[in-house]
């Protein structure tokens, strides 16, 4: 099979016949295959078993046929790097829970199992991987160490796990700042901004394509475009036709279809990627994503008619490619 780089192609805002399309937590609860592995194994033990990673994060590519993959993890176990446990309370979401003293261990040690799981991926993938890894002050928001001190330690260990994610073979990496953009104005500029211009900043030389999700970004396209990122995630608050208005040219725009819609009827949902698809039809620099992370009751059903519609709507050309 050849290597499918419809998304590194949109990343590089070269004109295509379609946009490329993944999903946020496309690795997740709404597949059965997915459920079946976590009938057998805790959430924890697939996270850590670079075997087991890999197999989840191909269950999607496998199903659906999606233009990336991303790696299966989450973006607390950057946390065992400060000695905390990530704890999965059946139900009842996560919780870290802090060591007993302050620690702080090696990223490329700790967490090692992560290029592993990279490294078997890329052995198989015809897709291009998405890395990634938290925003500081997302992280440091659930471990409840929302100082400067501890928003800089993130930072810093953030820079060295993405790299290790590109050196181990990831082709794209996402920060998902999930929390950043909700924050009020004080907050946003010395909580969340100066973090992830560090981290940005820090990666931009690997040349490695960066997309910086956050929910709220539309609050924030001003100062999001100027991170020096290559793409920005939206949720649904801005309707496409409107942020297409705003986002710098330079900037590839990813988003936003509202994720309660794949748990619905196939009308409302046909309209919702339409208006979509419509508003982006001539914009380089387009990826279909949710607003949001898939919910576990979406249909799967809705999903594999999704890729195939997104895959099926001309965009037109804008610019020949070279
Ligand atoms: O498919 C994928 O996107 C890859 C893996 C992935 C997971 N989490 C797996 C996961 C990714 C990229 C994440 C990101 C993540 N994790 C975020 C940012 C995106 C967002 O949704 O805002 C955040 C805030 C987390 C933290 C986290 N992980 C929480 C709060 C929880 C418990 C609540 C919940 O959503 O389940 C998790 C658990 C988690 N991470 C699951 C999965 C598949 C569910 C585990 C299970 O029930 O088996």
């Amino acid at each position: 099979m050849t290597f499918n780089n419809t998304l590194l192609r949109a990343l590089d805002q070269q004109s295509l016949s379609h946009a490329p399309i993944w999903i946020m937590r496309q690795a997740g609860r709404y597949l059965p295959a997915y459920r079946a592995l976590r009938a057998r194994h805790a959430f924890s033990t697939l996270v850590h078993t670079p075997e087991l990673a890999a197999e989840v994060s191909r269950i999607p590519i496998d199903l659906f046929g999606f233009d990336a993959a991303i790696l299966f993890s989450d973006i607390l176990v950057i946390a065992e790097v400060f000695g905390f446990a990530i704890e999965f309370l059946e139900g009842r979401g996560i919780s870290l829970r802090p060591p007993d003293k302050e620690i702080c261990l090696p990223p490329e040690t700790t967490l090692d199992y992560v290029a592993r799981t990279i490294r078997l991926l890329k052995s198989t993938l015809t897709v291009p991987l998405i890395g990634f890894c938290g925003g500081p002050y997302t992280v440091c928001r659930y471990m409840k160490r929302i100082e400067p001190e501890w928003l800089d330690r993130v930072t810093t260990a953030s820079i060295t796990y993405l790299q290790l994610q590109v050196d181990a073979g990831a082709d794209v990496v996402q920060i998902f700042d999930s929390w950043a953009g909700l924050l009020p104005e004080e907050e946003f500029h010395h909580q969340a901004l100066p973090y992830l211009r560090r981290l940005v900043s820090a990666l931009q030389p690997s040349g490695v394509p960066i997309i910086l999700f956050c929910r709220g970004a539309s609050r924030w396209i001003h100062e999001l475009s100027q991170l020096g990122v290559t793409g920005i995630g939206f949720d649904w608050e801005m309707p496409m036709s409107q942020l297409r208005r705003h986002v710098p040219e330079h900037i590839v725009i990813q988003g936003n279809l509202d994720p309660t819609l794949l748990e619905g009827e196939r009308e409302p949902l046909k309209k919702g990627v339409d208006q979509i698809l419509e508003a982006m039809r001539d914009r380089p620099g387009y990826i279909f994503n949710l607003g949001h992370g898939i919910t576990p009751s979406a249909s799967v059903d809705h999903v594999r008619w999704l890729v195939d519609y997104v895959r099926s709507f001309p965009l037109t050309p804008h610019r020949s490619s070279p």
